[in-house]
């Protein structure tokens, strides 16, 4: 029997980047083959889906199984042996809760089919979501699951809402040009370090009061850059920022409007503007059935308590774009220890788990997806 904490100790050893995970996309391809399943390598050679089952109504899990560009510093017998290359978002956790639902599914009579997904290249833009969604393994697939884990949750507990759970993060770029000049006579040009620091202020001012609040949408620029010489008025400059939001069609909207604010700002000076508006992921929004469904199946396999609500969060998840196409649901696998009073947070280079969280998640992806091909029956 495969035991699944050796499992994720050893996919923390070799940890791997997004579009780069060989050898965990080949222990995976071996332990599914050994069950008997027929798994299938994605094109670009990494992640894998694998079905349990032959026939009938189709659900899918989905675990991420890429690591990230950070050193490991715990003193762990199973600390990454790979330099500046860490499992520090749980990825390892949420493939090993994939398999081991696979595996446990594998044992039994299904009504359906339970495709797993072990997808690569998670912490990447654009994300491996995006290749899976390309070879059509989502096609056919009536609800889709998976977990994060959340180390300000304790082990044992799940926590979920329907609606929005994670947030859309965009990269933006707007490039004004100028013919420059003497910062003497800015009337007889274009004075572009004005103009670019109108926009700096003046775009984010404006979506604030365009954009209902309630969308939580926050421009904040990360590197502003224009000029040499303190009296010459240059010829370019350059404002880079990310673009966050909490609701799905005000994502939709920011790119247009974005375009449009910048061209009002700069008319006046008669710079010209370029944006350059870069798409990272949507927020993920869970289905609200899919979300009840997920629920039950949470309480069903560890009881009443273990549901808990929990809040959207400003980070980003490229299980967002699954959600575009399938209904289903994300949920946070509590794994903090008991009574740890300040977890480390994910992308830390000491964040760890409590390795019993891989049990309960393996419980709850099992009744989930039962309780899925019940429901589509
Ligand atoms: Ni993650």
């Amino acid at each position: 029997m495969t035991d699944l904490i050796d499992v994720r100790r050893d996919l923390h050893r070799h940890p791997e980047l997004g579009r780069l995970e060989r050898r965990t996309t080949s222990v995976l391809a071996d332990h599914l083959t050994a069950a008997g399943l027929s798994p299938k390598v994605l094109a670009g050679g990494t992640g894998l889906v694998c079905d349990v089952g032959t026939e009938g109504p189709l659900v899918a899990l989905r675990a991420d199984i890429d690591a990230l560009p950070l050193q490991d510093e715990k003193d762990v017998p199973y600390r990454s042996t790979v330099d500046g290359v860490c499992h520090a978002c749980g990825h390892d956790v949420h493939t090993t809760v994939v398999l081991g639902a696979g595996l446990e599914l594998a044992k039994r009579e299904l009504p359906g089919r339970v495709r797993l997904v072990f997808q690569h290249a998670e912490e990447q833009m654009p994300g491996g979501a995006l290749d899976v969604l390309a070879e059509g393994h989502l096609e056919g697939v009536q609800a889709i699951f998976g977990l994060h884990c959340d180390p300000a949750l304790e082990v044992g507990r799940i926590g979920l809402k329907a609606g929005p759970i994670t947030a859309a993060a965009d990269a933006v770029e707007v490039r004004l040009t100028g013919p420059g000049g003497h910062t003497s006579r800015p009337h007889n040009t274009v004075d572009l370090v004005h103009a670019l620091a109108t926009v700096a202020t003046g775009l984010p001012d404006a979506l604030s009061r365009l954009v209902d609040p309630r969308a939580g949408m926050c421009l904040v620029w990360g590197k502003v850059s224009a000029g040499n010489a303190r009296n010459a008025i240059p010829r370019e400059g350059v404002l880079e920022g990310t673009l966050r939001v909490l609701d799905k069609a005000a994502w939709q909207q920011a790119p247009d409007l974005v375009e449009r604010l910048v061209q009002g700002l700069v008319a006046p000076y008669g710079a010209r503007a370029v944006v350059s508006y870069e798409r990272g992921v949507p927020p993920v929004v869970n289905d609200p059935s899919a979300t009840t469904l997920l629920g039950a199946a949470v309480r069903t396999a560890l009881g009443e308590a273990a549901l808990v609500p929990t809040l959207q969060s400003l980070g980003g998840e490229d299980f967002a774009w699954y959600l575009d196409h399938v209904p289903g649901a994300m949920a946070r696998l509590g794994v903090r220890p008991p009574g740890a009073e300040r977890p480390l947070d994910l992308h830390q280079p000491l964040f760890d788990v409590d390795e019993s969280a891989i049990a309960v998640g393996v419980r709850v992806m099992v009744e989930a997806a039962l309780a899925a091909l019940g429901a589509v029956l």
